[in-house]
């Protein structure tokens, strides 16, 4: 766990940074009007539709959907993560990054990480040295040969072995160091600890800068369990760490593809063979993290599974896991290998040139999605045909926008036969459902998929979070009514009291990690067409909008009442409400 970047040192940076130059830094912008032009950076296209705007410090592409503040730019368009992103934001102006201690890891004290690290280095050595010295690691070493791993592959991926013994590590290394690292087991509310990895393999698992953050160690005979890992420590979450990126990065700082496998010794036996883009997930399933860890340095990503009953279902889950992240540019093949077989043991059998045909001519995502749905259906028939859409389409929904969605959506019109009109229909029944399930909030979509009055309304107090001012004077009584989307808009007024963001990038910040996040950047992204209007435009706009809104909310309100009224008679309160309502909307 990282230590935390305080939160007003991010509203600070967003509002000294200025995203036009950050930008045009990256990608030369052209001033048209209000706003900056340039070739989106993130989809390949011939005319213009990329759009920064200074006033909002928000960037735009009508063409793909592309679209966020300064730090989200940074982490798209240069592939890093969150705090990286904030690192290099700070250092193009030339500021130190401030850390302060997490409140809610008591685990993780920032003065004992670089510590930690160390300490893991030193005990990766440790074992290394071990498995080259020790007597008693003759039988790994035989073991090792037998698998066909060569001196080079266990030096270059750090393999050790990890003496047979209680209290080897507590010889030689700080205690309170190991139980942090995890290297020790203690039983809970005993002192007794003990060496976690004994008379076992050691396969370091390394970030993606080459730090060792823990260890996974395999018994050399059939005994259970077959694979120990580090536990959960203050630097080292299986489920955000693949095995092998390191070693790959060293061999490759830009690979064209990246495998990604399921066991160490896969990884292992790919390099061996000269295959050295492979990693491998740490016995999790793959996840949307992995994925979104791996595109920041391969463009192709190609997941491996065996072919048998648990490898297809792996394989799918996965496939629905990458859906959201299958942005412009990115793709995804699925490789199923023959049942019963992993990569090491199919790269042995049938050697390099065999094994990389299979790589190159392995299913596209696109492909392998549409064949697992229509496997049992039949497509001619219109219960087939309309179960297709009908599982297909909660899925393409969640592609990002751009031309791999609409290709997707034309050939599931074209598998079931839909005429636009038809998939048009069902396209909006989806999103009504995942709205209704996902969202709790009302749907702020309009008829027709134009904006509703709400929908406008409230995104033009985000674009311009000066006009809270306004809202606060203009209802009083807000609580009493009800209009789709009086949640989000108390919510981004909320936000707005508490940061007092300067400008709208910082303001979407402040939603970075909240369910609210998507839709927050969608409403940002809403063109108003109010850019070159005056303040006086503006704020008129915004009452306006607002006092329809609550007139609305108030028609709704009274025709509830009257209906009440007819069928059982009203409490007192409401009745004081109706008379109010009666006589303001007169
Ligand atoms: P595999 O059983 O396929 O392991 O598990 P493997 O890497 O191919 O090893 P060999 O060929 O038998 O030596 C795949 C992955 O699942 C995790 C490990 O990460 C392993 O590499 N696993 C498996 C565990 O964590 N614990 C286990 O007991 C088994
Ligand atoms: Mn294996």
């Amino acid at each position: 766990m990282a230590d935390l970047i305080p939160r007003h040192f991010i509203d600070d940076l967003l509002v000294r940074i200025d995203l036009v130059d950050l930008i045009d830094s990256h990608v030369p912008l052209k001033k048209s009007g209000s706003h900056y032009t340039a070739l989106c950076p993130f989809h390949n296209e011939k005319s213009p539709s990329f759009s920064v705007n200074r006033k909002k410090q928000f960037f735009h592409c009508f063409g793909c959907g592309a679209s966020g503040n300064a730090i989200t730019f940074l982490m798209d368009y240069s592939h890093l993560a969150f705090v990286e992103a904030i690192e290099e934001l700070a250092a193009f102006i030339g500021i130190d990054v401030p850390r302060e201690q997490s409140t809610y890891t008591a685990q993780a004290k920032p003065d004992n990480l670089k510590d930690l690290y160390l300490l893991l280095e030193a005990v990766a050595k440790f074992y290394a040295k071990q498995l080259k010295t020790n007597p008693e690691a003759q039988q790994t070493v035989e073991y090792l040969k037998h698998r066909g791993v060569s001196g080079i592959i266990a030096r270059d991926f750090m393999l050790g072995y990890a003496p047979d013994t209680w209290d080897e590590l507590t010889k030689h290394f700080n205690k309170k160091l190991l139980l942090d690292a995890g290297l020790l087991s203690q039983k809970e509310g005993s002192n007794n600890s003990y060496d976690r990895f004994r008379g076992r393999l050691m396969f370091p698992i390394r970030d993606k800068r080459g730090r060792i953050l823990g260890f996974g160690a395999r018994v050399l005979d059939n005994s259970l369990p077959k694979y120990l890992n580090s536990p959960e420590t203050a630097i080292f979450s299986k489920g955000n760490e693949v095995y092998g990126l390191c070693e790959l990065l060293q061999k490759n700082g830009k690979p064209e593809r990246i495998l990604i496998v399921e066991g160490y010794m896969d990884v292992i036996a790919l390099a061996q063979f000269g295959i050295s883009y492979a990693v491998a997930t740490l016995g999790t399933a793959t996840s949307k993290i992995h994925l979104d860890i791996l595109f920041r340095f391969a463009s192709e990503l190609i997941l491996c599974f065996d072919g048998d009953d648990a490898g297809r279902k792996a394989a799918w889950r996965a496939v629905e896991a990458a859906m959201p992240s299958l942005k412009e540019g990115r793709q995804i093949k699925i490789m199923l290998l023959p049942q019963g077989e992993d990569p090491d043991s199919l790269i042995r059998q049938e050697g390099l040139e065999i094994f990389s045909k299979r790589i190159i001519s392995t299913q596209m995502l696109s492909d392998y999605f549409f064949e697992h749905l229509t496997k049992n259906l039949k497509l001619a028939t219109i219960e087939g045909s309309s179960k297709l859409v009908n599982v297909a389409l909660p899925h393409l929904q969640q592609l990002p926008e751009g031309v791999f969605k609409k290709m997707m959506l034309a050939r599931l019109q074209k598998l079931a036969d839909l005429s636009t009109q038809q998939l048009t229909e069902s396209l909006e029944n989806s999103k009504k459902l995942a709205t209704l399930k996902t969202n709790k909030h009302r749907s702020l979509k309009g008829l027709n998929g134009k904006p509703s009055l709400a929908r406008s309304t409230i995104a033009l107090l985000l674009q311009n979070p000066e006009l809270t001012g306004i809202l606060i004077k203009e209802i009083p009584h807000w609580d009493e009514f009800e209009f789709p989307g009086l949640d989000v808009l108390k919510n981004i007024l909320r936000t707005i009291v508490k940061n007092k963001p300067s400008n709208m990038g910082a303001l979407i910040e402040c939603y970075r990690d909240t369910d609210k996040y998507k839709m927050i950047n969608t409403l940002a992204a809403y063109n108003l067409e109010l850019d070159t209007a005056s303040k006086e435009i503006i704020e008129k706009t915004f009452s306006d909008g607002i006092n329809k809104l609550i007139k609305q909310a108030k028609d709704i309100l009274l025709t509830h009442l009257l209906v009440k009224e007819n069928s059982h008679s009203l409490n007192t309160e409401e009745k004081d409400i109706f008379n109010i309502l009666i006589k303001t909307l007169k």
